[in-house]
């Protein structure tokens, strides 16, 4: 197994480590080996070098099994020197497009003993995995301004949305349903509204949903999702959306799931043409990182989807079941979740978990 390893900033330098350390703790128990190379690129890198992400560790990275990545991103209260949004688009961006990780995989789980700020909901509640599409939408960077800086300027960011691609993430959702026993498949849009793009969506759905007699489907539009999703978070199981509203919804699942340290995303390339990548939902968090009080949970997750994808389905469980075992116990529990664990102390007590399980079957 070949990962390229990218930590990136802010936590990302924290959590990604602690991650490698639980990976190696399952590769030992398993009995496989893996190597890694390390790539630099981040905020301090664009300031030493003007380099974002090159073209040619594009290609290095493709031909990796897989990427673990951190988070990039300055302090969205700005930093003087970093260009808004460029480490996002030029590092994280280009590798979901350029690599055609064209799924967005983020389950949304209560794990027991894990607080939610979802009153009396409990783990059976709130059990959701959500697909973003993730090549496509309002994330092309389609656009641009017209008479910048005058009172007359006009700025154009366009959605856009193919066929192809709108098919074959829905084909994905439901081909995920089936192969994880799950029930239903929900469609959240605006086509009330985008009447061109999300009526593109609803058409294929409807289509794509006959090929699977077995599962039940619906549709919501995303204002009222993001309603269901906090006051009866139980009726979604699987839901398949756009890239931007998928953005928005899966930080509130985070919310619900315990927070940004919880939560855990594939960008998966199906085909396996090109590496797909593997990092927790969360971004740098400039305002807790370098204390080791970060999350790391939802790294480990991350790492668990990242064994799962490259067939080492005993570890993936290995780790979900020692991070279930570990947040179960609160003084396992690092800030955000209400404790004074740190990072470090978290890490430490999933691998012993791990050392310690009598291997699953
Ligand atoms: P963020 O996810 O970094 O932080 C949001 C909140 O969640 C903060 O209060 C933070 O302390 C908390 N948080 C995040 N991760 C945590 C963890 N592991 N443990 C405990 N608490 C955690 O989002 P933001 O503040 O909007 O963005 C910060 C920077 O990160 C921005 O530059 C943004 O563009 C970037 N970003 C990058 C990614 C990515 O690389 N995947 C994702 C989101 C945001
Ligand atoms: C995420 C992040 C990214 C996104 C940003 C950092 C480009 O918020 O992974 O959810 O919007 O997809
Ligand atoms: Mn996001």
């Amino acid at each position: 197994m070949k990962i390229a390893v990218m930590p990136g900033d802010g936590v990302g330098q924290e959590v990604v480590p602690a991650g490698l350390n639980v990976l190696k703790q399952v590769a030992k128990k398993f009995s496989f080996t893996f190597s890694t190379d390390h790539y630099p690129f981040g905020a301090e890198h664009y300031l030493k070098t003007g380099q974002t992400l090159p073209d040619s560790v594009l290609k290095e990275l493709a031909a990796h099994d897989a990427i673990l990545f951190g988070a990039v991103g300055a302090d969205p209260r700005g930093s003087a020197k970093i260009p808004q949004g460029i480490l996002e688009t030029e590092i994280l961006l280009k590798m979901r497009f350029e690599l055609d990780q064209f799924i967005n995989l983020r389950p949304t789980r209560l794990l027991p003993g894990v607080p939610t700020p979802l009153k009396n909901a409990t783990p059976d509640d709130i059990n959701m995995v959500i697909v973003r599409e993730n090549t496509e939408g309002l994330y092309c960077g389609n656009g641009g301004f017209l008479y910048k800086d005058t009172p007359h300027e006009v700025a154009n960011q366009i959605e856009v949305t193919t066929r192809r691609g709108v098919e074959r993430c829905i084909r994905f959702a439901f081909e995920h349903a089936r192969q994880t026993s799950r029930k239903k498949v929900t469609l959240v849009a605006k086509t009330n509204v985008l009447r061109f793009a999300h009526n593109l969506w609803q058409r294929a759905f409807e289509q794509i949903k006959a090929e699977f007699p077995g599962i039940q489907t619906d549709y919501h539009h995303v204002d009222a999702c993001t309603m269901y999703m906090v006051t009866n978070p139980k009726i979604y199981d699987v839901i398949v959306t756009t890239n931007m509203f998928g953005d928005i919804i899966t930080d509130l699942g985070a919310a619900i799931q315990g927070g940004m340290g919880m939560a855990a995303s594939a960008n998966l390339n199906p085909t396996r043409q090109a590496a797909s990548m593997f990092e927790p939902v969360h971004g740098s968090a400039p305002d807790i990182a370098g204390k080791n009080i970060a999350n790391p949970i939802a790294t480990f997750l991350s790492v668990a989807m990242m064994l799962d994808f490259l067939g080492q389905p005993q570890a993936a469980s290995a780790i979900n079941q020692a991070c279930r075992e570990v947040v179960a116990d609160p003084k396992n529990h690092t800030r955000d979740l209400g404790g004074t664990a740190t990072t470090s102390q978290v890490t430490d007590a999933v691998v012993a978990q791990i050392e310690s399980a009598a291997p699953r079957n």
